[in-house]
This record gives C-alpha cells, sequence and structure tokens, in this order.
C-alpha cells in the first residue's frame, strides 16, 4: 500500500530544513531518493494499484520527490553559503593592527658597484664574460705575453695550488685579465665584453685583501683605436662617480699584455684630509688600460694585422672605497651588520646609475 503522501512530505520537508550538514542532508536524500528509500519503494509498488489510481498516485508521487529533490538543492546552497560566510568572518584581518617590525637587509656596497660598473658598460653595448677562479699558468701569465721569467710574476704574489700529475701548478688567478684569452679563444672577433669576478694575491693591509675584485674589459674590432679607449673610459668614469665635467688623465705606462699602455687617473682635492673627487688639481689612478699587445691577439689565434683592440682592468672594491668613501678594505669581508647598515643600500633604492650614460 502507498504511504500518506502529505505525512512523507511533511516529514521530510522538517528533516532538511533543519538538517545542520551536508552529511546529515545526504542521509535524509538516501532515505527518501535512494534506491531503498521511501519514494523509491512507493513507485515501485505503484503496480498495485490500477487505472486512474495508478495514475494520479505516479503523479503525486513524481510531483513529492522533485519536491524533496529541491528542497535538498536549496538547502545544499544554503549550507555552503553558511560555511562560506562563517568563514570569511574567521579569517577576518584586523587592518588597525600595527604592523610587526621586519628585519631589513642592505646590500653590500660592492655588490651596488658591481651593479652600477655593469649597468654603464652595458649600455655602452658590453656583454658579462666569465671564467674561472683557479687558472692554469698558461691562461694567467704566458698567454698574456707574461713568460716564466718575467718580473710582473713577481708582482703578482701569486697563490700557487700544489703541483698537478704532470708538476703543474694552477694558480688562484692575480687578475680578471685570463678571461680576454678565453673569450678570444671561443668567440669571433668583434668582441665586446667586460669581466667582473674574484682575484687573488697574497697581500693584506688596509688596502689590500688577499681575495679582491676585478673587472676586466676587451674591445676588438678591425678599427678600434685609441682614441675609442679613450672616450669609453671616459665616458665610464664620469657616469660612475657621477661627475659630468671629471678630468680624466691618460698616464703612459707599462702592462706586458698592452702596447701602448696607459694608466687612468681621475682629478680629485685631498685638501684640508678628505677625499673629493671631480674638484681641486690632484690625481687619483683607478684603473690600468691599453691597446692589446698584437702577441695576445696571436696567442689566441687572432690575426693582428686583420684586428686591434683595446683592454682595461679595474680594482671593484678600490672604485667602491673611493666613491662612496670607505676608508679601510678589511671590513668588507667581515659581515659586520654595523658595517652593512652604514655603508649598505636598501635594497629598493633606485641604484644612482640605473639608467646608466644616460641618467
Ligand atoms: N691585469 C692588470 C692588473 O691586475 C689590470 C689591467 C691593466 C688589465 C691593463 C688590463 C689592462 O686589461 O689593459 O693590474
Amino acid at each position: 500500500m502507498l504511504p500518506d503522501l502529505d505525512q512523507l512530505k511533511a516529514t521530510y520537508l522538517s528533516q532538511i530544513a533543519e538538517a545542520d550538514g551536508l552529511d546529515g542532508l545526504d542521509a535524509i536524500r538516501v532515505d527518501a531518493l535512494g534506491k531503498k528509500g521511501n519514494i523509491s519503494t512507493a513507485m515501485k509498488n505503484l503496480g498495485q494499484l490500477d487505472g486512474d489510481a495508478r495514475r494520479e498516485a505516479g503523479q503525486a508521487l513524481n510531483a513529492l520527490k522533485n519536491e524533496i529533490a529541491s528542497a535538498i538543492e536549496a538547502k545544499k546552497e544554503e549550507l555552503a553559503r553558511a560555511a562560506l560566510d562563517a568563514r570569511l568572518a574567521s579569517e577576518q584581518v584586523d587592518v588597525t593592527l600595527s604592523p610587526r617590525p621586519e628585519a631589513e637587509g642592505r646590500i653590500h656596497p660592492l655588490s651596488r658597484t658591481l651593479e652600477e660598473v655593469t649597468a654603464i658598460f652595458a649600455e655602452m653595448g658590453f656583454t658579462v664574460a666569465e671564467g674561472p677562479d683557479i687558472e692554469s699558468d698558461f691562461y694567467n701569465f704566458t698567454a698574456l705575453n707574461i713568460p716564466p721569467e718575467h718580473p710582473a710574476r713577481q708582482e703578482h704574489d701569486t697563490f700557487y695550488l700544489p703541483p698537478d700529475a704532470e708538476g703543474k701548478r694552477k694558480v688562484l688567478r692575480t687578475h680578471t685579465s685570463p678571461v680576454q684569452i678565453r673569450t678570444m679563444e671561443k668567440i669571433e672577433p668583434p668582441i665586446r665584453i667586460i669581466a667582473p669576478g674574484r682575484t687573488y694575491r697574497s697581500d693584506h693591509d688596509a688596502t689590500h685583501s688577499p681575495m679582491f675584485h676585478q673587472c676586466e674589459g676587451l674591445v676588438i674590432g678591425k678599427d678600434i683605436h685609441m682614441g675609442h679607449l679613450k672616450g669609453c673610459l671616459i665616458d665610464f668614469c664620469r657616469a660612475f662617480f657621477g661627475v659630468d665635467d671629471l678630468p680624466v688623465r691618460f698616464r703612459p705606462s707599462y702592462f706586458p699584455f698592452t702596447e701602448p699602455s696607459a694608466e687612468v687617473d681621475i682629478g680629485c682635492s685631498r685638501e684640508g684630509g678628505g677625499l673629493k673627487i671631480g674638484a681641486g688639481d690632484d690625481w687619483l689612478e683607478i684603473l690600468g688600460s691599453g691597446m692589446v699587445n698584437p702577441k695576445v691577439l696571436e696567442n689566441c689565434g687572432i690575426d693582428p694585422n686583420e684586428y686591434q683592440g683595446f683592454a682595461f682592468g679595474m680594482g671593484l672594491e678600490r672604485i667602491a672605497m673611493l666613491k662612496y668613501g670607505i676608508p679601510d678594505l678589511r671590513p668588507f669581508y667581515d659581515s659586520d651588520l654595523r658595517w652593512m647598515r652604514h655603508y649598505g643600500f636598501m635594497p629598493f633604492d633606485p641604484p644612482s646609475i640605473h639608467l646608466g650614460l644616460g641618467a
């Protein structure tokens, strides 16, 4: 026999209204509409009725089934909305709370200097090249026209590694110049690179550290001349020190790997004990340079009758100390936070030369 449909409807609708979770709601669905649920069972029993009675009861059962199904759907949505409201309420952020203090890092003056140097040369079309810190004698000396008995070897206070199986001793590179050789071996001219990196010499005082940094530069082409060297380095010095009319002087010098060679000085004043760059009539040496020695080009398989170029090298700590008024080199590597807070830069400070030469 059919159950009392009004009774069923009243029971289910009130159960649905009172359900307080998805699990409970699903249990009601199974009890009413599941395979063995009350409505489904009643549907199966319709066959016992006949004629009009069966049609009427069928319609009534279908209507009830639909009503219960949509009541369950509506309740489901209501429960989901309530859950979301509860989550939003519990995860509310109190924007009136004062912020917790955050530890602020600093950019090391050396990193900053390297960024600035790279930005300036990038504006002039240079790319960055790299080489290993542990070098062979060939790349560090011989290929750069510094043969075994050359006096320049003594000046470098080289750190030697223990001899290998063939008795050859590698070195910690004493300058970034070996990257010139590696670059010329690897790529065909025209070449326009800088090579910043760590360098090593057995030396330690207020302005020397056994590990320090240099930046090398190399330009090779068919008609690169001394005028290019001068223009490039004058522009660099003025952009780096931020003095438009900075006096720059090229003083004849000697390096085995360049001919002719010149050291570059910038104008400064030392009056009153303080150093002022760009004023006064004193000079300060900041880098070495020259036209690449034809022997060096030959050592790299480049025909000196077809190509020529210029090179330069500078100490990054030195130019950082000069630009930022840092008197002693040793604390650069002490990781002393007091020093970093004083000489370091805020991470989001706009770099002073963010536009390179265009600034
Ligand atoms: N390698 C030299 C040094 O360590 C610096 C230098 C001078 C590099 C003249 C050059 C150059 O490329 O042309 O003192």
